[in-house]
């Protein structure tokens, strides 16, 4: 069982089901959107870092080729000896390839060589099952694990469904962005019925959010009952200043810690951190 390291208390806990990893291992938490640019990645980093401040003890795992995460982490993707890839591939044990980064959290890097993940895997029985297993490997080393997927719903993003105990799904507040959500809970529905009973919606994160847009508030306000999912809160303001983190390697909790956008995430963070 692993120990428990919270410095701070359940103030805003959430509605729904307690998490089914209580009693023991961390808890696991994807970030999946297979719509492009929702800020998946931002999330996971920038939830992630609040966490640590937090007390707790993170792994953020880059499950997408295109490493935006790992890159935005400090780590050169170009040139990390070993990545996801080899974990995902039987050559490595996930602990010999985390990297320890300046924001407090683990980080488990990718690299392009992940894209040729997927086609290793296809053949092979028990493929959505190959991430589970290796994160059993961590189970006593961190209280939370977060599952940055790629824009698909490809092998990857089923070992990400597969291994987790939650889902939330990024969303910005647009019209357009709603576009193949219900292709993803669909596809949640079936990981729930074949691969992962225990798999929970905790719900949808808005991001990008323009609080002076009328049509932003009109989707913050519609989304929840559209799809019968929680809204977690609050929402994550549009800032220029997320777009100046990932060139430093760190998150916006460290390039612009006072700014809104790293208030928001630290709230969302202080909320989940009641439900692991
Ligand atoms: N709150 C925000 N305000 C302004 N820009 C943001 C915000 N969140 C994310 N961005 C920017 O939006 C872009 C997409 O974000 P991000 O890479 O996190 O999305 P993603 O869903 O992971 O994308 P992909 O599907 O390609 O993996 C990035 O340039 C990021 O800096
Ligand atoms: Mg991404």
């Amino acid at each position: 069982m692993a120990p428990r390291t919270r410095t701070s208390g359940p103030s805003t806990a959430r509605q729904g089901p307690a998490s089914s990893s209580d009693g023991g291992g961390p808890t696991v938490i994807a970030l999946a959107n297979q719509k492009g640019g929702v800020a998946k990645t931002t999330s996971v980093a920038s939830i992630g870092a609040a966490l640590a401040e937090l007390g707790q003890r993170v792994l953020l795992v880059d499950l997408d080729p295109q490493a935006c995460l790992t890159f935005s982490l400090g780590v050169d993707p170009d040139t990390v000896e070993r990545s996801i890839h080899d974990v995902l591939t039987g050559s490595a044990e996930l602990g010999d390839v985390v990297v320890t980064c300046e924001e407090g959290v683990d980080l488990v890097p990718s690299a392009i060589d992940l894209a040729g993940a997927e086609a290793m895997l296809l053949p092979r029985p028990g493929r959505e099952y190959v991430l589970r297993s290796a994160l059993e490997g961590a189970d006593t080393a961190y209280d939370v694990v977060l599952l940055d997927c790629s824009p698909s719903l490809g092998v990857l993003t089923l070992n990400a469904l597969t291994a987790a105990d939650a889902l939330i799904i990024p969303m910005p507040c647009e019209m357009l962005s709603h576009r193949g959500v219900g292709q993803l809970l669909d596809t949640v529905a079936d990981v729930q019925k074949i691969l992962n009973r225990d798999l929970e919606v905790w719900g949808i994160l808005p991001t990008l959010f323009d609080g002076r847009s009328n049509h932003a508030r009109e989707v913050l306000a519609d989304v929840g009952e559209r799809y019968d999912l929680p809204v977690l809160e609050p929402p994550i303001p549009k800032t220029v200043r997320f777009a100046e983190a990932p060139a430093v390697g760190r998150s916006i909790l460290a390039t612009a810690r006072t700014s809104k956008g790293a208030q928001a995430y630290r709230d969302v963070a202080t909320a989940l951190l009641a439900r692991l």
